[in-house]
Parts: structure tokens; C-alpha cells; sequence
């Protein structure tokens, strides 16, 4: 593995230097040479599961280093019928020392599920998988919840990496081991913690995701920049045109800051006793908007964009922030090329119900996190009539 300076470069990275308008076609043929470089790395100091995010380039063909993470005889890979065809083959051949399974998912949130959950499961079982073989979530988050709560539950806890894929999954999703599956009445209600050995992070994959999917990532990075990390805003806004053209400097510097950042937090509070919860920022409208449009219309990171402009406007109807901060981000959210309003179909009752199911919600109260002056916090709401409101505010009149 050939190492850069770790951190420092990607330090050095948050003062990018904007590349040409460059083609996607262009930027896939850039980089053939698959030489691994890790650019940073961060640890994510966990009492009694420490371990290491990796990121860099070409991670994906770094034979020696994904095998000594890989432990027990047979490897699974599990992965989408999308994800698959792009990165399996080259995975599989770095880890041609073992015997390597894979398993295909079909693609979308909606196999995020109890059905795909109980396949895989038959699959470690019939193939003789053991608690110290290792399974691999190789794509984006749904692939890496479902995978996660697989090996929490297998024979209660086999080892497992994360190799992200879209960016939603490099910047959040992969890091700080919740685990999950969807009900048909809610978002992750059955799921774990539980950490992976590492995350592996290989940027270069991000070229192939699709322009929506990326500004859905940057759904979730947004979120970072409210809770104190400033210097991601910064760069959010002074180098709009760089992340616009999917700069890869830039990308790296803001995957590294957002890690960073969910690391510390996570690294304080592994089960979400306390500040964890700060992270879900945004998320309790978000889920309610997805469950309500059956997770089809809105991808993860543009429910969470509007949630955290609905979290926003609540904050500024109880006075807890000036009007300016809303609007800013109200600007930045639209300049990502990110929805800021709901669909005129969405019933705010069906909203208010469907945020009830929230797993965080306190008896009669609506937890959610709101904004004030000095950075984010955590509020019981029990005025039903006040994010009733909030949620109409939000809601596109129909022509
Ligand atoms: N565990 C956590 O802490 C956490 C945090 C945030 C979100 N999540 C979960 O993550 C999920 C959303 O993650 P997501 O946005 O990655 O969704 P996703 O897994 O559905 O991936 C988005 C799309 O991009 C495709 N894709 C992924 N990588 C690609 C690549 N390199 N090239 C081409 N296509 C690629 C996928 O096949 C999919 O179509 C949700 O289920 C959400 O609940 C979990």
C-alpha cells in the first residue's frame, strides 16, 4: 500500500485548487493505473471496537491490505445488481487468496427488507459460513444497513467490512456501525449496532454514481456543516463550482471532515445515549417523508436536505435562530441541486402520524433536533400545532 502523508493530505486537500470542466467520460478514463493510495486515515476510538477508515484511491484493488482484514476461510461480498457488475470483479480479485461468495441484491431502498435479510442469512447458513468468516458490504447504504444487521445477527456477530460506494455511504452511513432493516410501517425499526473490523473508503468508485445520487450525499455532508463544522460550510460554499464538477480533491476533503466528524461524535457516544442523536439532524422528518412516499420518490439525501429546512424553520418559529440562517442554507441546499419543498399530494396529517413512528420519540412528544446559536440540540416537542405548521409551510401549493 503506498501511503501519502496520511491526514495531511487531505488537510491540505480542504484548500482545493478548481479543476476545468471536465466530462464524466473523462474523469472514469483519468485514473487506469489502480495504484492504491491511502490519502487518510482516521480512527474511530471505540472502547471495545476500535478501528480505522481508510481513505484513497484505488483501495479496491489493494489485495494485501483488504486481506489482512479478511479473516476465516470464505469470504461473502454482498452487493447490488447495479454496484455489481461495476466493482465485483475487481474486488473478487483482490481477494483471490480466499474463497470468495457474493451475493446479489436487486437494487433500491425497498430491499433494504426482511425478505432480503432472511436470504442472506440462508445463504451463510447453507453455505457453512462460521462466526469468524467474513462478510464485505460492497456499495451504498442500503447494501451496507442490510449487510451490517446480517452480521450482527449470524451466529450473533461475524466479522464484517464496509466498503462504501456512493458518497451518501462514504460520509455517514458506513461509519459508527447502526445496522438496519426497514418495516413496511417505518424506516430502520429492527436493527443494530454493530461495528465493522474497517471502512475502506476508495473515491474513485464515486465516479460512476449517478448525478442524483451524488447530490444526495451531499444531503447528509450539509448536515455536518450545522453541526459545527465550519470549515465544511466553508468549502460547501466557497467551492460550489469544484464540488459541481465532482472536483475529487474537494471530495476527498469533505469525506474526510464529515468522517472525522461523525467519528468524534460516535467515539463518545457508541449507542446514542446523548449527543449521537445530534446526527439526526433533519431525520425525523426526513424518514416520515419516505415511508409516506413508499422510499420512491425522494432519495435518501434529499428527504434529509428538506427535513434539515423543515428542522430549520422550526428553529426560527421558536425564535432560537434569525431568519438569515435558514435562508442561507435554504440557497446552498438549491445551488446542490437539492429539493427544498414537499410534493402537494403529501397529506400533513399522514406526515405528523408518520413521524410518530419515529424510534428516537419520547411517549407523547415529537423528539427532534433543532438549531439555536451556539450549533445543534435536542427538543421534546409536544406542540403538535406548531410542526403541523411547519410541515404546510413545506408543502408545494398545487397549480
Ligand atoms: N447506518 C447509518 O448510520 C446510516 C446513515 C445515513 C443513511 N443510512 C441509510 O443509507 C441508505 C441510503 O444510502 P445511499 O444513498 O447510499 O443509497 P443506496 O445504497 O440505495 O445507493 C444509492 C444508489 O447508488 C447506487 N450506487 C452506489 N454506489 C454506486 C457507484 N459507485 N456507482 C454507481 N452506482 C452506485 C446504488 O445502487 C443505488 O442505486 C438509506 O437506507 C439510509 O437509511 C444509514
Amino acid at each position: 500500500m503506498n501511503k501519502e502523508d496520511p491526514n495531511k493530505a487531505a488537510l491540505q486537500a480542504t484548500k482545493v485548487k478548481i479543476d476545468p470542466v471536465v466530462d464524466s467520460e473523462t474523469r472514469i478514463k483519468r485514473s487506469r493505473k489502480n495504484k492504491p493510495i491511502v490519502s487518510s486515515e482516521l480512527k474511530l476510538d471505540l472502547k471495545d471496537n476500535p478501528y480505522t477508515i481508510y481513505i484513497g484511491r484505488n483501495l479496491i484493488h489493494d489485495s494485501k491490505h483488504l486481506l489482512s482484514y479478511c479473516h476465516g476461510d470464505h469470504i461473502l461480498i454482498v452487493t447490488n445488481d447495479l454496484v455489481g457488475p461495476l466493482y465485483l470483479k475487481s474486488l473478487k480479485a483482490s481477494l483471490m487468496a480466499k474463497k470468495v461468495h457474493h451475493f446479489i441484491i436487486p437494487d433500491g431502498e425497498i430491499h433494504k427488507s426482511q425478505s432480503s435479510y432472511f436470504k442472506l442469512l440462508d445463504y451463510l447458513i447453507e453455505n457453512n459460513f462460521r462466526r469468524n468468516d467474513t462478510l464485505i458490504a460492497l456499495g451504498g447504504g442500503v447494501i451496507g444497513d442490510l449487510s451490517g444487521f446480517v452480521a450482527a445477527s449470524f451466529q450473533r456477530g461475524m466479522n464484517y467490512l464496509q466498503m462504501p460506494t456512493s458518497l451518501l455511504a462514504q460520509v455517514d452511513s458506513s461509519v459508527g456501525g447502526k445496522t438496519a432493516i426497514n418495516h413496511p410501517l417505518g424506516k430502520n425499526l429492527i436493527g443494530a449496532f454493530y461495528q465493522p473490523l474497517a471502512v475502506v473508503i476508495d473515491i474513485l468508485t464515486l465516479r460512476t454514481l449517478p448525478d442524483r445520487e451524488y447530490f444526495s450525499g451531499l444531503g447528509e455532508i450539509i448536515k455536518y456543516a450545522l453541526l459545527g463544522e465550519q470549515e465544511i460550510e466553508q468549502i460547501l460554499i466557497d467551492q460550489l463550482p469544484a464540488i459541481l464538477n465532482r472536483d475529487e480533491k474537494c471530495l476527498e476533503a469533505l469525506i474526510y471532515l464529515s468522517c472525522q466528524k461523525k467519528a468524534t461524535i460516535v467515539a463518545k457516544d457508541e449507542k446514542e445515549k446523548g449527543e449521537r442523536a445530534l446526527l439526526n439532524l433533519g431525520h425525523t422528518f426526513a424518514h416520515a417523508l419516505e415511508t409516506l412516499t413508499d422510499y420512491k420518490r425522494y432519495l435518501h439525501g434529499e428527504a434529509v436536505a428538506i427535513g434539515i429546512l423543515m428542522a430549520l424553520h422550526l428553529s426560527v418559529e421558536k425564535q432560537l435562530i434569525s431568519a438569515d440562517l435558514l435562508q442561507r442554507y435554504k440557497q446552498l441546499i438549491e445551488s446542490l441541486h437539492l429539493p427544498t419543498m414537499i410534493d402537494h399530494f403529501i397529506d400533513p396529517e399522514r406526515f405528523l402520524e408518520a413521524m410518530k413512528k419515529d424510534k428516537k420519540n419520547q411517549s407523547d412528544s415529537y423528539r427532534l433536533v433543532l438549531v439555536n446559536k451556539k450549533g445543534c440540540l435536542l427538543v421534546d416537542e409536544s406542540n403538535n400545532q406548531l410542526i403541523t405548521s411547519t410541515i404546510e409551510h413545506f408543502i408545494l401549493k398545487s397549480s
